[in-house]
């Protein structure tokens, strides 16, 4: 079957003919089916070979069907699979864990970043005993209750310049309206509105939670003196500072945004490419928060069949004793800043209007504006979608694989990169003539 007939055939049984709603591309409106992936590049049903700047929704940074990661499952087989069992290599992934990640005391594992986000709020909650979370206007943290408002750019509180509390805007249906009662929702970096919220709310607080370097709208970082002002108020107020390193982790260097901005969060959850593919995510943390899931009296409880699975503690080890090679991101980081600044060379030469923004290895591609994009409002105002979606699917007819975050894995060697340049170079030559 082609990729068409299969698109067909697979809505008779699955729904929209996928397993996830955030499959379909925003540029083709149809999901893409794979028939293998290797390294950098995927492999459409028809054997198309496109370099992928998607990696797995940012999962597979050092690469698909990475050998390491291959052996690693063998391993798994050669010890033969169980569920609902703890076995000494969940251990030894969470000790790794926590030699790495200064911030991560203790580590409890969930099957995906959004149970990791639930996870954590929950943590908060039972911890302070207060209610309220905060939330950032615009930020994704996945696919439960609590996290399905304000995700994106495209959901923010239009009408909010930036300097007040946000409306809860709801970006799915079903979400209980009793959500909105839990929920403070701010504009992201305005420490200032944090702070004047917790003078009078602090009691009532549990959590602020937030990615360090937004890359599910591009690329928009913070900063370290924000990030600091974050953990002065927590600090003032007993409220729990939750980092959502899920798509940030690993990206800068061995830790997330926190590492990169140096601060310290009292929670931190990873998943992603702490597995470089398979399910797992951690909620990682201060001792004394992590333990309220083993308060003999009032527990958080934190439990699920497949949680700790022999699989993603496989290859999260696998993962990460790759990662933590001397100089490992060194090269890697070298190769991908020049990428951007040669992009951005291309876009400039060309006069074509669009913004390379990236941080490690993820980056934002902002079409329509020569304007750097630092605020979520800047989405809507500054870009073109009519000439994004135009020149995201001549990127993708060309060979170039992009959907909604874009990540170049370890695997993108200089060779690919040169050569993803000359695609893009031709693309933009292509949209200039258009215009
Ligand atoms: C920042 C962030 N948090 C949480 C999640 C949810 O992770 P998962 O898709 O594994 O549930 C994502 C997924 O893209 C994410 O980008």
């Amino acid at each position: 079957m082609n990729n068409t007939e299969y698109f067909q055939h697979a809505q008779q049984y699955l729904t929209g003919g996928v397993s996830s709603s955030f499959r379909y591309n925003p540029f083709t409106a149809r999901p893409m089916y794979l028939s293998k992936a290797e390294g950098a590049y995927i492999y459409d049903l028809e054997g198309k070979r496109f370099i992928d700047f998607f990696m797995g929704h940012g999962a597979c940074t050092l690469g698909h069907n990475r050998p390491e990661i291959s052996v690693a499952m063998k391993q798994v087989f050669d010890i033969g699979f169980f569920a609902e069992f703890d076995h000494p290599l969940t251990g030894e992934l969470a000790k790794k864990i926590t030699q790495n990640i200064p911030a991560a005391e203790r580590v409890r594992y969930v099957n995906s970043g959004s149970e990791a986000t639930l996870l954590s709020i929950r943590l908060a909650r039972g911890y302070t005993g207060r209610q309220k979370i905060v939330r950032i206007d615009g930020q994704f943290h996945g696919g439960h209750d609590y996290a399905l408002v304000n995700n994106l750019a495209a959901n923010i509180d239009r009408d909010n310049p930036g300097d007040r509390l946000s409306q809860v805007k709801h970006a799915s249906a079903g979400i209980p309206l009793k959500v909105d009662e839990t929920l403070y929702v701010i504009p992201w970096n305005n420490a200032e509105l944090f702070e004047k919220l917790c003078k009078e709310h602090g009691h009532e607080i549990a959590a602020i939670l937030m990615n360090p370097i937004d890359y599910n709208n591009g690329c928009i970082g913070s900063s370290a003196q924000y990030m600091q002002a974050i953990r002065r108020i927590c600090d003032e107020h007993g409220i729990v500072f939750i980092i959502d390193e899920i798509l940030s982790g690993f990206r800068t260097g061995m830790t997330g945004g926190h590492g990169y901005y140096g601060v310290a969060p009292d929670l931190c959850l990873f998943g992603k490419a702490l597995t470089n593919g398979i399910p797992l995510a951690a909620v990682a943390g201060k001792e004394k928060i992590m333990m309220k899931i083993m308060d003999p009296v009032d527990p958080v409880v934190a439990g699920g069949t497949f949680s700790g699975n022999l699989f993603g503690c496989a290859a999260g080890i696998a993962s990460l004793t790759i990662m933590e090679q001397a100089g490992f991101f060194d090269g890697w980081l070298e190769r991908v800043n020049s990428f951007y600044t040669q992009l951005q060379t291309i876009f400039d030469e060309a006069n074509f209007p669009a913004i390379v923004q990236g941080l490690g290895c993820t980056f934002g591609i902002y079409i329509g504006t020569r304007e750097p994009v630092t605020n979520y409002h800047h989405i809507a105002e500054r870009t073109n979608p009519e000439l994004r979606k135009a020149f995201f699917l001549k990127c993708i007819e060309k060979g170039l694989y992009f959907h909604t975050d874009f990540t170049i894995s370890a695997q993108h060697d200089e060779a690919l990169l040169t050569q993803s340049l000359d695609i893009l170079r031709e693309v933009v030559r292509e949209a200039k003539k258009r215009m």
